[in-house]
C-alpha cells in the first residue's frame, strides 16, 4: 500500500500521497494543499523542497553519489568526453557510434558565430565582465534564429541545442577576446570541443595557438563534471523560465546570471581570489581558517559546503586529483595548490567544518585546473556556464515536453505594513 502523510494544522488533519523516486527518496506530494487547507508551506531556500520530478540527474548528498542518467561521475569521468556526456545528459542514453558522429559534427559545423553577432561585442565595454557579456550574447543568439524561438518537434529541439552548446565556447572566448581588446578568432574544423575552444581564446593572427595534449584532456573533464547538478540555483532558474513558455536561449541566459555570485558558480573565481590574497598577503593557513570560523568576520571558506553534499563532493575528489596531474605534467609548482591542500587539510580536521558537514567542493580545486590553462580569472564562471550548458538544455527540455507542467509560481508570506491611507504630500 502507498504511504500516506498526515499534516494536522488548525485542528484537522489532511491526508498527502507520498511519492518515491527510482532510489528510494521520498517526499509528500502537497499540491492541494493549500486549496484544502488555506496554508502554505514556507521554505526560505528551499532546502525541502522538490520543485520537479527529473530523470536526469541523481545525487546521494550523504553518500556522496553523482549520476547522470544513472551512470557514476567517476565511469563518465574515465571512459567519456564532455560532448558524449553532453549527448547523454541530454538524451537520456548514451550515443551508438553514429549519433556520436552526428552530434560532433552538428557541433563542430555550428561553432561559427554569425558574422553580424560580431558586431555586438564591440558594444560593450572593454572592462565588461565576461559573464554579462555572454548571457547578453547568448539572449542575443535567439535573434538569429526566430524558427527555433518555438521548438516543435525533435529536429527543431536538436538544432537549438546542438547551437547553444557549440556557440557558447565561441561565444565565450570571443567575450574574453573583445574584453582584452584582441581579434576574434574562427573556429576550426578538425578540432574537437575542447581543443577549439583553447585554440579560439589564445590563437593570434600571427601564431596559431596549439594546445597540449593534457590541457585538451584536463579542460574536457573539467567540462565533464560540470555538465549537469540537479536542481541548483541556476538549472532551478532556467526551469522556472521555461514554465513560463519561454525559448531554450533565453533560458539558458538567464541561467548564466543565476551561476554569475560567488554562492554558486562565481565560487571558483571567489577560491582562487582567496588562495592568491593568502599566498601574497603571507596570511598563515591556521589564522585564515580561524578567521573563517569567526562569525563576525562575515569570510567563508570558498569551495567549502554544500546544499546537498554533506560528506563529499565527488567531483572535488576527482578534480584533486586532476589538478594535481596537470601541474607535474606541465611542471607547474604553484604555491596555491599547497595553500588549498593546506587549508582542506586543517579544514577537515577542524570542529567547525566537522560538524557544520563542510566539505571542499568542485570549485576548490577547479581554479587551480582553470589556472594552468591561463584561463584568466574573471572567465572561471565562464568555463563553469559552457559546462553546464547540457544540463540547463535537458531541463529546459523536460520542462518544455511535459504537457502538464505548471508555471512556477511560488507563495510567500506577506510581512508588509497592513492597509493604511494615502496621505496627501502636504501632509507628509
Ligand atoms: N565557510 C564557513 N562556514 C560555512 C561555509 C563556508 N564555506 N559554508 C557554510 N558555512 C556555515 C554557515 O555559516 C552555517 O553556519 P551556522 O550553522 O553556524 O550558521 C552552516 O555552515 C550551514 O551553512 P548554510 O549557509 O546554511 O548552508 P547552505 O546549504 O545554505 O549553503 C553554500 C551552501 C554552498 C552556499 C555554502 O556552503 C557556501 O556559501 N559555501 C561557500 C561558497 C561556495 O563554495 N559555493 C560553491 C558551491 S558548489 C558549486 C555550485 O553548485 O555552485
Amino acid at each position: 500500500m502507498s504511504e500516506i502523510a498526515r499534516i494536522e494544522v488548525g485542528g484537522k488533519v489532511y491526508e498527502y500521497p507520498v511519492v518515491e523516486g527510482t532510489e528510494g527518496e521520498k517526499g509528500i506530494d502537497i499540491l492541494k494543499f493549500r486549496a484544502d487547507s488555506g496554508y502554505i508551506t514556507l521554505d526560505e531556500g528551499f532546502g525541502n523542497t522538490g520543485s520537479c520530478r527529473s530523470a536526469i540527474t541523481f545525487i546521494d548528498g550523504g553518500k556522496g553519489i553523482l549520476r547522470y542518467r544513472g551512470i557514476p561521475i567517476e565511469q563518465l569521468a574515465e571512459k567519456s568526453s564532455f560532448v558524449e556526456t553532453s549527448f547523454l545528459v541530454i538524451y537520456g542514453h548514451l550515443p551508438n557510434k553514429e549519433e556520436l558522429k552526428k552530434f560532433s559534427m552538428s557541433l563542430t559545423q555550428e561553432a561559427p558565430l554569425h558574422e553580424n553577432i560580431h558586431q555586438n561585442f564591440n558594444g560593450f565595454s572593454t572592462n565588461g565582465h565576461p559573464m554579462a557579456i555572454l548571457s547578453s550574447m547568448i539572449n542575443a543568439m535567439s535573434t538569429y534564429h526566430p524558427d527555433l524561438l518555438e521548438v516543435d518537434g525533435d529536429e527543431q529541439f536538436y538544432s537549438a541545442a546542438v547551437r547553444l552548446i557549440s556557440k557558447v565556447r565561441t561565444i565565450a572566448a570571443a567575450a574574453y577576446r573583445t574584453s582584452k581588446g584582441l581579434p576574434l578568432n574562427y573556429p576550426k574544423k578538425g578540432s574537437n570541443y575542447a581543443k577549439n575552444f583553447l585554440e579560439l581564446m589564445f590563437s593570434n593572427p600571427h601564431e596559431q595557438h596549439v594546445p597540449s595534449e593534457e590541457a585538451i584532456k584536463a579542460l574536457n573533464l573539467f567540462l565533464l563534471l560540470h555538465a549537469d547538478h540537479e536542481q541548483n540555483c541556476s538549472t532551478s532558474t532556467v526551469r522556472m523560465v521555461a514554465s513560463s513558455g519561454a525559448n531554450m536561449f533565453t533560458a539558458c541566459s538567464a541561467g548564466v546570471c543565476a551561476l554569475w555570485g560567488p554562492l554558486h558558480g562565481g565560487a571558483n573565481m571567489a577560491v582562487l581570489q582567496m588562495l592568491e590574497d593568502i599566498e601574497k598577503n603571507g596570511v598563515s593557513v591556521n589564522d585564515y581558517v580561524n578567521r573563517v570560523k569567526d562569525k563576525k568576520s562575515g569570510i567563508k571558506l570558498m569551495g567549502f559546503g554544500h546544499r546537498v553534499y554533506k560528506n563529499f563532493d565527488p567531483r572535488a575528489k576527482i578534480l584533486q586529483t586532476a589538478a594535481k596531474n596537470l601541474l607535474d605534467k606541465m611542471h607547474i609548482q604553484d604555491k596555491k595548490l599547497e595553500i588549498a591542500q593546506e587549508l582542506a587539510d586543517i579544514a577537515l580536521h577542524d570542529e567547525y567544518f566537522i560538524e557544520r558537514n563542510l566539505y571542499p567542493n568542485v570549485d576548490f580545486y577547479s581554479g587551480l585546473i582553470l589556472s594552468a590553462l591561463n584561463i584568466p580569472l574573471d572567465m572561471f564562471t565562464v568555463m563553469f556556464a559552457i559546462g553546464r550548458m547540457p544540463g540547463w538544455i535537458a531541463n529546459w527540455k523536460e520542462v518544455h515536453d511535459n504537457k502538464k507542467g505548471k508555471i512556477s509560481r511560488p507563495r510567500q508570506i506577506y510581512t508588509g505594513p497592513t492597509e493604511n491611507d494615502f496621505i496627501a504630500r502636504d501632509n507628509r
